[in-house]
């Protein structure tokens, strides 16, 4: 992702103080900070925060989380939920690899990722946010009945990440390899079908959109979530 203005991010990270905590410096939340909440969900690699805040505004009594690696990029996210007056929304710049040292393990009902980065190169795969270096951490942070959402334009990493879920004992529960641009009705603001900005851009190019609905090893065989 391209990092812009980056004169206009002290601005923007003064503005969000309250819902941002950058975890490169300090990786302990302030106290109650993911409390009085209903459910937890997590996106990881939220960008400019598009998807969290429709998220956000769509569920009052869920506390949405967003991870970003980079500051000038999370610091717009969380301007973006304050200039929208969203309460349930908070923002961790940090590299998911270190997760489990930030965030409480099996607190989070549902995780996302969307669009996440192909690194198409082979000796690369590590670096993939479906690699199974990921998926064992993103497992301890579900709850038992939790799930993971995976959304992107990419076919190759698509296929490859399904293969990295099924090898890591995820049951991979619902597969769609072409997302249709107008949801059921009632589904709009689902995770499948809000629309990220990176998602936006490749819809506009007529790129075929996939999904997918994962569930870690623990709970294979468990009927798929209706929610
Ligand atoms: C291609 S962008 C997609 C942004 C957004 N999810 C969307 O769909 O519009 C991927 C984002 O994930 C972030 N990212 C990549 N690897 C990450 C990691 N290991 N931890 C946290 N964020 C990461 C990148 O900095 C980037 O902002």
């Amino acid at each position: 992702m391209r990092i812009r203005g980056r004169d206009k991010v002290p601005a923007l990270l003064e503005m969000a103080a309250p819902i941002l905590v950058d975890a490169e410096q300090d990786m302990v939340l302030p106290a109650g900070w993911l409390t009085g909440y209903d459910r937890l969900c997590l996106e990881v690699g939220c960008g400019r925060g598009s998807f969290i805040c429709q998220m956000a505004d769509h569920a009052p009594n869920t506390l949405f989380v967003a991870f970003e690696k980079f500051l000038e990029i999370i610091a717009r996210a969380a301007a973006l939920a304050t200039a929208q007056g969203l309460q349930n929304a908070r923002f961790i710049r940090t590299d998911a690899a270190k997760a489990e040292m930030v965030l409480p393990l099996h607190a989070f009902h549902v995780i996302y990722l969307n669009f996440s980065d192909p690194w198409p190169r082979r000796r690369n795969d590590i670096k993939r946010l479906t690699h199974q270096r990921y998926l064992q951490i993103y497992k301890k942070l579900l709850t038992a009945d939790g799930w993971l959402e995976f959304k992107t334009d990419n076919a190759t990493f698509f296929e490859w990440s399904v293969g990295s879920f099924q090898k890591a004992g995820w049951s991979v529960q619902a597969i769609d390899t072409n997302v249709s641009n107008t949801a059921p009705p009632g589904e709009e603001m689902s995770a499948k079908y809000a629309q990220t900005e990176y998602e936006r851009r490749f819809r506009a190019l007529g790129i075929p959109i996939r999904h997918l609905r994962a569930v870690p090893a623990t709970l294979s065989g468990t009927e798929p979530p209706t929610h």
